[in-house]
């Protein structure tokens, strides 16, 4: 640790004393530096500069306890501004840490540093962090694991073993450019070279046979495989040769055991899956391919990723791996059945009555095509998305977080509509082109602290359907159901699971269907709704809750820390 730069920040010492003081017992600090840097990467034969955090693709595993403390120095020596996202921890009352760019924070220039200071309250799981700003999250990005407190255990047997799977996508050109492309011309982007497990491809693809991931076990264990889904763009299948999954956790919430021998795992989403090595000694693929919930027409990635779970002591000959069969790239049904066998592990109670009933849709959407330009869009148009009918646009100079705290006027505006301006059949096959082109702009809901917020997140058919992953800052929400078509109020508060729907960040809201969730606004501060497929957010699939302080000052949003990076 450098000395220096540990006297000359007095809020850090502030910080530790504080840590100190309200920190439980045996709860630890973790501190770390991270540096942005481009190294070059080899992937698919292939060479190019990678932005990277100290030089590692996929980026440092964050290892800590539920109540401890992380102080995460991070220092920008690429040369694109940055922000860190730590996905999934509520950052109660300190959305100062919580690093959406433009959203909590300005981005740390090339050449600044920011430290992130925040604390693990009453979370235990898999998290990750990610870059949050462009597409740097596509090679910026690293898991976050919070173990129980010390002398607390897993609401299920030890495993013998624990491996973080990173399920990544790898383009051979610079993911910057790709989406400024897209951007530009209108089109979707155009789909990553590789999907990759721990930032490799596997022993599918070119180039990649020495490097594949490799789990090892022993005959007769039980393993614990924590797997993230930090792709850009796809929703993963993933199975194991021979080996079925219990599942164990989701998010950072602990599920029901349920066994299946396929996950189906969004961009933002983890599972937690436990693997018992009862089959004859021998090499077994754990292989990932997309679920493509659109029309298959649409360019995807359709490769597979595969990584080797290798037995201790297998047979000599080296048999090649075995391949699990995966369920087809539409296969809805599949993705359907695996959701409905995650539930919450424990009776929650359900916050109740509701005071907010919010009703969202979410979709894509085409924007016509400047005067004397062309677009490569569908039919000449520019891809978009939105939110009841709002394309969410990012503010510049000054983050809506700051812009809230300190009163300044004209960033955005607090009029986001709790239902959609037009009704109409969300997920018909005939939606009128009149409705196809949303309105840009910086539109926040406001919630008073402690309301009870239902959210009915709607998707729909405007030129074509597909399962979003909506994932929101701040908080973990209840799933009360999801299912197809359009979500009727009377008819659908039937399925609402009311005993153990399972906690989460982020939803896959199904193709042409919808999705409810529950939760207390008990967070202060902006917090960034959004889908978790980058193209989508980058077009504008995305808004944000302006949680308003509570009483006193441990229901109020933190003063911002003195570091905060400046636009
Ligand atoms: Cu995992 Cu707004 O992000």
């Amino acid at each position: 640790m450098e000395i220096d730069n540990l006297s000359s920040s007095s809020s850090f010492w502030l910080f530790l004393w504080f840590s100190v003081l309200f920190l439980a017992p045996n709860a630890e600090v973790h501190q770390h530096d991270f540096v942005i840097k481009a190294v070059p990467v080899k992937r698919l034969c292939h060479t190019r500069s990678t932005i990277t955090v100290n030089g590692q693709f996929p980026g440092p595993t964050l290892l800590v306890r539920n109540g401890d403390s992380l102080v995460i120095r991070v220092v920008n020596q690429a040369k694109y501004n940055i922000t860190l996202h730590w996905h999934g921890i509520r950052q109660l009352r300190n959305g100062w840490a919580d690093g959406p760019a433009y959203v909590t924070q300005c981005p740390i220039q090339a050449g600044g540093s920011y430290t992130y200071r925040f604390s693990v309250e009453d979370q235990e799981g898999t998290l990750w962090w990610h870059a949050h700003n462009s597409w740097l999250r596509a090679t910026v990005h690293g898991a976050l694991i919070i173990l129980p407190k010390l002398h607390c255990s897993y609401p299920f047997a030890p495993p013998k073993c624990e491996f973080p799977l990173i399920l990544g996508e790898w383009w051979n050109a610079n993911p910057l450019d790709i989406i400024r492309r897209a951007l530009k011309t209108g089109a979707a982007p155009q789909p990553s070279d590789s999907l990759t497990i721990n930032g490799q491809p596997g022993d599918l693809y070119k180039c990649s046979t020495k490097e594949t991931t490799v789990i090892p076990v022993a005959a007769g264990e039980t393993i614990l495989l924590r797997f993230i889904n930090a792709a850009m763009l796809t929703e993963l299948f993933v199975s194991v040769a021979d080996h079925n999954m219990t599942v164990v956790a989701a998010d950072s919430s602990y599920t029901k055991p349920f066994t299946t021998s396929v996950v189906l795992i969004a961009p933002g989403q983890t599972t937690d899956v436990l693997i018992h090595a009862n089959r004859p000694a021998g090499r077994y693929y754990i292989a990932a391919r997309a679920y493509q919930s659109g029309s298959l027409n649409t360019p995807f990635d359709n490769t597979t990723t595969t990584a080797i779970l290798i037995y201790e002591n297998q047979t000599p000959g080296h048999s090649p791996p075995k391949l699990p069969v995966l369920p087809p790239y539409n296969d809805t049904a599949a993705v359907a059945a695996f959701s409905a066998g995650i539930k919450g592990l424990y009776a929650v109670k359900i916050p109740a009555p509701v005071d907010e009933h919010l009703f969202f849709t979410v979709g894509l959407g085409l924007i016509s095509c400047q005067q004397g330009k062309t677009c490569s869009g569908p039919n000449g148009t520019l891809f978009t998305t939105s939110m009841n009918n709002y394309s969410f646009v990012l503010p510049k100079g000054l983050s809506l977080l700051q812009a809230a705290q300190s009163g300044v006027r004209g960033v955005f505006t607090t009029d986001f509509p709790a239902s959609p301006p037009v009704k109409f059949d969300y997920t018909g096959d005939n939606i009128s082109t009149s409705l196809y082109q949303p309105v840009r702009a910086t539109k926040l809901y406001p919630l008073k602290y402690g309301s009870v917020v239902q959210l009915v997140m709607q998707g729909t058919n405007i030129y074509m359907s597909e399962e979003h992953p909506m994932h929101i800052h701040g908080y973990e929400f209840l799933v009360l159901a999801t299912g197809r078509g359009n979500f009727d109020a009377k008819r659908d508060a039937a399925k609402f699971n009311l005993v153990d729907p399972p906690r989460r960040n982020t939803v896959g809201v199904p193709v042409k269907g919808w999705g409810v969730i529950r939760f207390v606004a008990d967070n202060p501060g902006v917090w960034f709704v959004h889908c978790h497929i980058d193209s989508h957010l980058s077009w504008g699939l995305a808004m944000a809750f302006l949680v308003e302080n509570g009483a006193g000052e441990l229901q109020s949003t933190a003063p911002p820390p003195l570091d905060l990076p400046k636009c």
